[in-house]
């Protein structure tokens, strides 16, 4: 692959605890990981980013790290993540990892320090320790600040259990290049930034959201691509939420993050005003950037897409969850088979969360004791969370586990996932996996990074063509509507009705 294979890659998602169980534990792991990557490599993907790997106690699903050197010992060991790096390019298959410099987890060795080492101590200047609680909130809810036995009060902006690093102690950039390298050492090719916009703190202007896009922040980015630079092809892609593009675009100048998620275009609603739109300002806020925008449709965090697309109202909040409103699952199907196409055709890189590619919906009834998202017990159990997009993945057989391993799954998979596993989508021609490998074969030669020129349609429908002559139309209207003129109809996410392009479809044109 050229030296620029992230600019129009595809990015498969795992997060290791729900993609495939090696020893039967219940719980995804390395093992699993390495067994299942003939299945990515005939997927054809290009690069897997992973969810955080490391030791963890697992309050936040791995992003409370306790030690950014290792590896989660439920997951597996350093050797073997060595070996999963060298397997996964021996494939072609990039590896993407994540990194959580925002907070670490209380029981890591430096908050451990912090806590013996007393109020004063060198030791308590990494975190952020008061006498006095501040009034901010914790994003997961509840107060941002808990007070330990001494009386002194540490900040988090999630949840407890995740203390936020001081990035104004020079120590705390140190040990991230440290970490940054001791990875890139080992062959990493690219670093997902967590929570990249909210590592500086301004606690003196009142504002209650005064960590989130502090101008310091971006020293930090500037810092870390300088290390980068000094390796071949390494890259950053920030998760930076703000529904202000030009404040976003600034992360990505040419000395900060390669690329960052296009959250924009996953929170619009399945509207073609609302997502021509979305692609436009995308298109305008990278393009003089050099940068590639990236398509993203669902992640460990949010509802999966074929629930969202189902509901009436097919936008996402994270403020305004939705979690168990109801969906016409069938409608949100033929959408998100449309929106995957879309998505794959758009010029920059695309990111794939794992289960996409199967079609699975949102799992909506776990029961609150088998719950494990930190939003549920901190939203007071109101707020059921993610684990309904974190079930395990079903991969064959009739019942669960699904081929995820041979013990019971740490989430309950639901018994009429049996249609959906990987085993019974791969034969179907007609299935959501078929659509995913077939398209992404096709992306290969003729999508990926570039541009795209509109073509004239009526309003309801997206249509606009690629450098390869591929030409791309989605039917977002009530009435089917005709095809443009063409050679041959490369894929549709539906079939057509004769020379028509019916509603919710889309189709790839050449
Ligand atoms: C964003 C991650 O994607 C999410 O899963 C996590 O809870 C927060 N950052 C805190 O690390
Ligand atoms: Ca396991």
């Amino acid at each position: 692959m050229p030296e620029t294979w992230w600019r129009g890659a595809a990015i498969y998602q795992v997060y290791p605890r729900s993609f495939a169980d090696g020893n039967g534990d219940g719980i995804g792991d390395l093992a699993g990981l390495r067994s299942r990557l003939p299945y990515l490599a005939d997927l054809g993907v290009n690069a897997v980013w992973l969810t955080p790997w490391y030791p963890s106690p697992m309050a936040d699903g791995g992003y409370d790290v306790a030690d950014y050197r290792d590896i989660e010992p439920t997951f597996g060991t350093l050797e073997e993540a060595e070996k999963f790096i060298a397997e996964a390019h021996e494939l072609g298959i990039k590896v993407i990892i994540d990194v959580v410099p925002n907070h670490s987890s209380d029981r890591s060795a430096w908050f451990q320090e912090a806590l013996a080492a007393g109020p004063g101590s060198a030791a308590r200047q990494r975190f952020w320790f008061r006498d006095e609680p501040g009034d901010w909130k914790s994003i997961f809810g509840g107060p941002a600040w808990t007070q330990v036995p001494d009386g002194q009060w540490y900040l988090h902006l999630f949840a407890p259990e995740q203390p936020d690093f001081n990035w104004t102690n020079p120590e705390v950039h140190q040990e991230f290049h440290d970490v940054l390298r001791f990875w890139f050492d080992r062959g990493v090719d690219g670093i997902r930034i967590d929570s990249a916009a909210v590592l500086v703190k301004d606690f003196d202007g009142g504002d209650p959201d005064g960590y989130t896009d502090q101008p310091e922040v971006h020293d930090v980015y500037r810092g870390w691509r300088r290390l980068a630079e000094e390796y071949d092809d390494r890259i950053f892609i920030g998760e930076v939420w703000f529904p202000d593009q030009e404040r976003f675009a600034r992360y990505l100048r040419p000395d900060e993050m390669h690329t960052a998620f296009n959250f924009d275009f996953l929170a619009c609603p399945w509207d073609a005003a609302a997502l021509r739109h979305s692609i436009q300002e995308t298109m305008a806020t990278h393009i003089p950037l050099g940068a590639p925008p990236t398509w993203v449709l669902s992640n460990h965090d949010v509802a999966r897409v074929v629930t969202r697309y189902g509901r009436e109202d097919t936008s996402w909040d994270h403020g305004a969850r939705r979690d168990g409103v109801p969906a016409d699952l069938e409608l949100g199907y033929r959408r998100s088979r449309a929106a995957a196409l879309l998505a794959m055709a758009l010029p920059g890189g695309v990111y794939i969360y794992q289960g996409e590619e199967l079609g699975l919906p949102e799992v909506d009834d776990i029961p609150g004791e088998l719950r494990q998202d930190p939003m549920w017990p901190r939203s007071g159990y109101t707020i059921p969370g993610r684990d309904g997009c974190r079930v395990p993945l079903p991969w064959s057989g009739g019942e669960p586990p699904f081929g995820f391993g041979t013990g019971e799954p740490w989430l309950p998979q639901p018994e009429a996932w049996n249609k959906l596993t990987a085993e019974a989508q791969a034969q179907d021609l007609g299935s959501m996996l078929t659509l995913y490998k077939t398209a992404l074969a096709i992306r290969r030669d003729r999508l990926g990074d570039g541009t795209l020129t509109w073509l004239d349609s009526t309003p309801e429908v997206l249509a606009f063509t690629r450098e390869s002559g591929l030409t791309c139309l989605v039917n977002l209207g009530s009435e089917p509507v005709r095809l443009p003129p063409h050679e041959t109809v490369l894929l549709a996410s539906g079939p057509l009705e004769g020379e028509e392009l019916p509603t919710d479809t889309a189709v790839w044109l050449a």
